[in-house]
């Protein structure tokens, strides 16, 4: 049972703070919000992630966690983790000064001998600034990133395909990886700069995958061939995985499109170019232009005045994030050609800056719709019932970008079906 300090208590910060003190060590979350402290305090969470708030109350009661704005609180850990955004620049770099801002202030409440853990996504040789700002040789750097899922945060914590952890110093990198009691986790000790390419290469390679997935769609669909079992088969192939093979409307949320954008501008500044990142984030966007002029084909090939139907506002299911969500970019596509458009998602309610109505009932947001447009898989989607619907759309049209709803079923309702990867 070790004592561990969390600096930056959003979405890693605090699924990391929820997840170590659920296996029993004693944690302290900081962070400057001090609005956010006290409703964590009170056993709020201020993220919306599946059974989070269930164990926070848990650990508050049993006295494992606390939170405070009080950055001397860290002098009791013998772990400090570092869990601090590191948004993007205007030039798609990652911008490291909170990290950095963060670590001058610590440096003097660190405990002797302890280690300082660098959990959040920082570009390569972070460590380096974090060592030379935090100056003190009795002090570890660890470098820990996290593949922390939203919608799945606390699993991918508890149940982690591996645990990296870059650090120089062997033992101090055992003690940060014992820290997760994670069992069946594959251990990858490495160094530093290796850890901090780790996670930069994983999800741009995810990106990537996934560009490539819609780009077969797409292409599959030209050809009447069923993209959905291309993509099947292909997964069937262990070097390929069967993960990450669904097509949608571009991939988006607060990782993906920042971290292909910081590998892509690290390496560029380093003069070893990854064309593949620019042709990921050019395909995305692409991505999303197809699903805005599928929708238009459906309805004639204009958008001007016409009613658009979205289900859909998160980037993904079971959370209720629209941060590079990419049903907001097919929305603001479909408004500049002139669309009307009523939207429902089942949790996020309000979009700041997109004019738009979100409706609080399904039925409400499909009333006198000229058509359909599935942009986020949200499962409860699925048991929409077309009989129902029917009585209140304009047009019987259904645009299914995530191929989420039963074709068979809508087409036998009278209702024009239009997936993405086969026709
Ligand atoms: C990602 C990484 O998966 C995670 O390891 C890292 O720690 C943080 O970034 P997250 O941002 O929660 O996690 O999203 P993820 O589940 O990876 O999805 C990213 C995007 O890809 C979403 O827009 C999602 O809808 C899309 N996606 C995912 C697809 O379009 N098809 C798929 O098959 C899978």
């Amino acid at each position: 049972m070790a004592k561990i300090a969390i600096i930056g208590t959003g979405y890693v910060g605090l699924s990391s703070a929820v997840g170590f003190a659920h296996l029993g060590h004693d944690v302290v979350g900081i962070d400057i919000d001090k609005a956010k402290i006290a409703k964590l305090s009170s056993g709020q969470s201020p993220i919306f992630e599946k059974d989070i708030e269930v164990f926070l109350k848990k650990s508050l009661k049993k006295k494992k966690i606390a939170f405070t704005s009080d950055y001397s609180k860290v002098a009791g850990s013998q772990f400090v983790f570092l869990c601090l955004p590191t948004p993007q620049l205007d030039n798609g770099a990652a911008d490291v000064s909170f990290i950095l801002e963060s670590t001058k202030m610590l440096s003097r409440h660190l405990k002797k001998s302890s280690t300082v853990v660098i959990k959040s996504t920082v570009p390569v040789n972070t460590w380096k600034l974090v060592k030379e700002n935090i100056n003190r040789d009795d002090v570890a750097v660890v470098s820990n990133p996290e593949f922390l899922r939203e919608g799945t945060a606390l699993q991918d914590f508890f149940k982690p395909d591996r645990i990296v952890v870059g650090c120089t110093d062997e033992v101090k990198a055992t003690e940060v990886a014992k820290l997760y009691k994670a069992k069946k986790a594959k251990v990858v000790f490495t160094d530093n700069t290796s850890a901090e390419i780790i996670k930069y290469a994983s999800n741009s390679f995810l990106a990537i995958k996934l560009s490539f997935v819609n780009e077969i769609a797409a292409y599959a669909e030209s050809t009447d061939a069923n993209a959905l079992d291309v993509l099947n088969a292909m997964g069937l192939d262990k070097r390929i995985g069967k993960d990450f093979l669904k097509p949608g409307p571009g991939w988006g949320g607060m990782c993906f499109p920042k971290d292909v954008s910081a590998l892509k501008e690290s390496a560029q500044e380093r003069n070893v170019p990854i064309p593949m990142l620019d042709a990921a984030l050019e395909s995305n966007l692409k991505a999303q232009l197809r699903v805005v002029k599928k929708i238009s084909d459906a309805l004639g090939g204009s958008l001007k005045s016409k009613n658009v139907c979205v289900w859909g506002l998160a980037f993904k299911a079971n959370t209720d994030d629209t941060r590079f969500s990419p049903s907001i970019s097919v929305i603001n596509l479909l408004l500049k050609q002139g669309a009307i458009v009523k939207a429902f998602d089942p949790v996020v309610k309000h979009v700041p800056h997109l004019k738009i109505d979100v409706t609080s009932e399904i039925i409400q947001s499909v009333e006198n719709a000229d058509v359909i447009v599935v942009l986020t898989e949200w499962q409860e989607f699925k048991s929409i019932k077309p009989e129902i619907i029917e009585k209140w759309v304009k047009n019987k049209i259904v645009v299914d970008s995530r191929n989420l709803l039963d074709k068979s079923k809508w087409e036998k309702n009278g209702f024009r079906f239009i997936g993405n990867g086969y026709n």
